[in-house]
């Protein structure tokens, strides 16, 4: 467990977490059950959901589960409705849910492009929208997971990069048009994340020196990083953060860490 933040600053929070199964936002779920969040996390497949329950009972957690693809907007909103049901309140919802492979623009489908936009920017807005009622309610704040590929440009990520474009557009007007009602929407682009299975999907091992050379603190990221960035963003130490999307990568984005 991660000892930087006192472990109570999420006590009596309740955090709703797509893609809250696996990869960097399954750490991210556990880090805030591990600072006294209740969770309740969705994804498509229910054996990565039961798997992260287990994990969080384990340390005597409170993790509630329902399964729900982000592109589904009934889905959604089912889950949301039985999270609310379960706990009487959602305070933190975290859109981590996401799609991705490498794939040149000139032999990307249509369907491709589609579906990447579909889970990653239509499913952050279906999230945000189905849970407006609750997060008003408990003026509650949503962190949006986003990337920093469409900072510059990234070759084989064309469809990833406009997606998460569009995510970064809905944190920023999200932030103005929610703010009033005391909902902070903030996001975090992570860098290069070593420890993660896109990481290890999408990064030939030949090209993970030359990639490492263009990351100006020396090392890869790893998931702790974002669940440290995502446990300040949570917290009340934020309080007064709003449409910022935090950059945790190093400083690699500045140099580009496109191999091309
Ligand atoms: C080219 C591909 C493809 C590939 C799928 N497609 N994989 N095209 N190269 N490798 C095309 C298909 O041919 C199809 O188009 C369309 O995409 C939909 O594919 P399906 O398999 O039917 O979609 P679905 O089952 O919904 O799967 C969604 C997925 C899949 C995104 C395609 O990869 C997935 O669910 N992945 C698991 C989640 C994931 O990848 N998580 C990692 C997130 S990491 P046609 O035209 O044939 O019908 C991340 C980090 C971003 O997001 C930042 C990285 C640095």
């Amino acid at each position: 467990m991660n000892q930087v933040f006192n472990k109570d600053i999420l006590q009596g929070k309740v955090a709703f977490v797509t893609g809250g199964g696996t990869g960097i936002t399954g750490g991210v779920a556990r880090a805030f059950a591990e600072h006294g969040a209740r969770l309740a996390i969705t994804s498509r497949k229910q054996e990565n959901l039961d798997a992260m329950r287990s994990e969080v009972e384990s340390f005597g957690g409170e993790c509630f589960t329902a399964a729900a693809d982000v592109r589904d907007y009934e889905a959604v909103e089912a889950a949301i409705a039985a999270a609310v049901e379960h706990y009487g309140q959602i305070d933190i919802v975290v859109n981590g849910a996401a799609g991705n492979f490498l794939c040149a623009a000139d032999q990307l489908s249509a369907n491709g492009f589609g579906t990447v936009v579909d889970i990653d920017t239509k499913g952050t807005f279906n999230v945000c929208r189905a849970s407006f009622e609750a997060l008003k309610a408990s003026k509650g704040q949503i962190l949006n997971i986003s990337a920093t590929l469409h900072y510059l440009a990234t070759p084989m990520q064309i469809h990833v990069s406009a997606a998460k474009a569009g995510v970064d557009a809905i944190t920023r007007n999200l932030s103005v048009e929610w703010g009033r009602h005391g909902i902070r929407v903030n996001g975090i682009a992570p860098g290069p994340i070593e420890d993660t299975e896109g990481m290890k999907r999408l990064l030939m091992p030949e090209l993970r020196e030359k990639m490492m050379r263009k990351i100006p603190v020396g090392r890869f990221g790893r998931i702790a990083d974002i669940e440290n960035a995502a446990l300040f963003l949570a917290s009340d130490a934020a309080g007064y953060i709003n449409g910022v999307t935090l950059v945790v990568d190093g400083g690699s984005w500045l140099l580009g860490t496109s191999l091309m």
